[in-house]
This record gives structure tokens, C-alpha cells and sequence, in this order.
């Protein structure tokens, strides 16, 4: 069992949860954060569920070599979990070369350091932006990758393919990497204490923030992109995974990726597709009032219809 896990990424939204559920099964945690898109908030959150004040945190960007390489010689890291990314599409095709250089750059810089000091076990977050639009549904882990259409989608499948590549070059050497790609579908939620949640910066771009920040008046109104897709109600369709059920698929990947070889890939996901206007009527419901939206015009780079086959994570 690996006993000391770097989250990198670990103050914001998933880094997180999965902090929260590595303690509470007994790991020892190593947060590395830059704030560049979450405050404390979330961390003070993880040490009050937890009630450890001792979690040691790196204001550190994993792009600066140097300071990885510092949280290595400081601690003995049998694990790195790399949430540490930029994720907004829009913002990654009107800005490719930061998004290219942040994303890239901050995984070299882990798996090289890690390779440095003996090698570790490395999972990766990557999404099922991997798969586009795929022509049969649901995605397994075999589905191809489509290219990618934005200079975000192309970050994850250039880091499963860095990994790939990393895994299979160390493997009969002395610093060995082991790796899991795990494709998130769309994690939606918070932690049932409250103290955690998705607390992005500006305007959200994903859906349930958005409807959340609604629902109190901090926003006026949801823009539904689009309601001429050709699915039930019109609408796009997601699989929207619970963050809490998330984190706890890390720590299983984590338990895989010890006992096994090569790079191992799974979908995250629950299976079941739902709709804009579904998700909305469901937060309505469970809210108890209803949410201003308007229809607008479809978000460029959408696909209709995306859902997963999870039954490799299931099974496995
Ligand atoms: C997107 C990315 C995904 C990435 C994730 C996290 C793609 C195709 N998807 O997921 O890879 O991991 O963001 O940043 O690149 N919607 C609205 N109004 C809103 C916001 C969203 O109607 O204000 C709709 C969208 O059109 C979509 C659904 O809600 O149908 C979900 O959108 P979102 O939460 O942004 O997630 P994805 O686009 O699926």
C-alpha cells in the first residue's frame, strides 16, 4: 500500500475530497497547491472534516521544477495523485500556449522528479473529453480517442500518452513509474459536511456551479447552451458522478496501481446520461424553488451525448 500521497492540486474542487478520503483511510497526505484558482477555503475545509492541522501544504506550481523536487527530498512519496491543471476549454483555445506550457510542464516536472528519486506510483486525472463524440455510447475504455478539439482535450490525451510512455521506460529501471489514467465523466457535488465544495473563481463554466450560484442569487439566470441537440428534451446529456464517490475511486486506483504493470485506464463515471433541463428540475426539487434559465444559443466545441461504461472500475 503506498503510505505517503502527494495531491497535487489538492486545495481545489476533487484534490480536495480525495484528500479527505486518503486520510480517513489511513494515508499520510502532502498537499501541493498554487492557488491559481481556489483560495484556502477548501483546505481549511479538509483539516476541520479530517481534524488534522498537521497536513503539510506547498503553495508551490508544479511547473517550477525546483520546488517538486524539494517536496520529494522533504518527504518520501510513495504516490502522486496530479490534479494540478487548468481546465476551462473556452479559456485553453483563446490562450493554447499557457494551457500547453501549464498542463505539460507541471507533469514532466512530477514524473521526472518522481523518476529522480526512486520512482512512485503516479495516477492522472484525465476526463472523457478524451473520447469527443463518440459514435456508440457508452464509452468503454477501448472506445478511440477522437482528436481533440480543444487545447485543453489535448493536454489529457498528451499526458495519458506521457505516462504511457514514462510507465514503459521505467519499467526495468531503478526510479519506476507506475501509472492509472482515470477518465472523470462529471463530477458534481460536495462533501456532506459543506465545508468542502466546487468553489471555482469568476464565473463558473460548468453546469452545477452555475445552477448553484443561481439558486442563492448570486447569478441571475442559467443560459441552457442549447435545446436543438437530438436528444430527449433537446438538451446536452452528461454522466454526472458524485465528487465524494470520486474520491473514493482514487483510493481503490490507488490500491491497483501498486500490484499491477503498464498503464492501466479507467472511466469514472456512474452510466446513466441526464440532461440539462433534468439536472436542473432534479436541483429545483431538491432545493425547493425553482431556478430563472433562458435557452441560449449552443456552447462552441459541445457534444450532445456523453456517458460511460464504468464497469472496468466496477469490476476491477
Ligand atoms: C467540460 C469538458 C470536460 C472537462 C469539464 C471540466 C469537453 C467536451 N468537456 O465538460 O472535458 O473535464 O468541462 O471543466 O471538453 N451547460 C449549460 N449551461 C452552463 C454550463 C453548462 O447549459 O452554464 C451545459 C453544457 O452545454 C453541457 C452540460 O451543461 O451540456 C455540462 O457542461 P459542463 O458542466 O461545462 O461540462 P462538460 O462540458 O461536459
Amino acid at each position: 500500500m503506498s503510505k505517503k500521497v502527494l495531491v497535487s492540486g489538492g486545495a481545489g474542487y476533487i484534490g480536495s475530497h480525495v484528500t479527505v478520503e486518503l486520510i480517513a483511510a489511513g494515508y499520510e497526505v502532502v498537499v501541493a497547491d498554487n492557488l491559481s484558482n481556489c483560495d484556502l477555503t477548501c483546505f481549511e475545509g479538509v483539516k476541520k472534516i479530517t481534524g488534522r492541522d498537521d497536513i503539510p501544504f506547498y503553495q508551490i506550481d508544479c511547473c517550477d521544477y525546483a520546488s517538486v523536487d524539494k517536496v520529494f527530498t522533504e518527504h518520501k512519496i510513495d504516490a502522486v495523485i496530479h490534479f494540478a491543471a487548468f481546465k476551462a476549454v473556452g479559456e485553453s483555445v483563446a490562450e493554447p500556449i499557457m494551457y500547453y506550457r501549464n498542463n505539460l510542464v507541471s507533469f514532466l516536472n512530477i514524473l521526472e522528479v518522481a523518476k529522480n528519486h526512486g520512482g512512485c506510483n503516479v495516477l492522472f486525472s484525465s476526463s472523457a473529453t478524451v473520447y469527443g463524440e463518440a459514435e456508440v455510447l457508452p464509452v468503454t475504455e477501448q472506445t478511440p480517442r477522437l482528436p481533440a478539439t480543444s487545447p485543453y482535450g489535448n493536454t489529457k490525451q498528451m499526458c495519458e500518452d506521457i505516462l504511457r510512455d514514462v510507465v514503459a521506460a521505467t519499467a526495468a529501471s531503478e526510479g519506476v513509474v507506475k501509472g492509472i489514467a482515470l477518465r472523470y465523466f462529471n463530477p458534481i457535488g460536495a462533501h456532506p459536511s459543506a465545508l468542502i465544495g466546487e468553489l471555482p473563481r469568476g464565473v463558473p463554466n460548468n453546469l452545477v456551479p452555475f445552477i448553484t450560484q443561481t439558486a442563492i442569487g448570486k447569478r441571475e439566470c442559467l443560459s441552457i447552451f442549447g435545446n436543438d441537440y437530438p436528444t430527449a428534451d433537446g438538451t446536452g446529456v452528461r454522466d454526472y458522478i458524485h465528487v465524494v464517490d470520486l474520491a473514493i475511486g482514487h483510493l481503490h486506483a490507488l490500491k491497483k496501481v501498486c500490484s499491477g504493470t503498464g498503464l492501466n485506464i479507467y472511466n469514472l463515471g456512474t452510466g446513466n446520461g441526464y440532461s440539462v433541463l433534468e439536472v436542473l428540475r432534479a436541483f429545483e426539487k431538491a432545493c425547493g424553488h425553482p431556478i430563472k434559465f433562458e435557452i441560449a444559443p449552443r456552447r462552441p466545441g459541445d457534444i450532445a451525448t456523453c456517458f460511460s461504461d464504468p464497469s472496468k472500475a466496477k469490476a476491477e
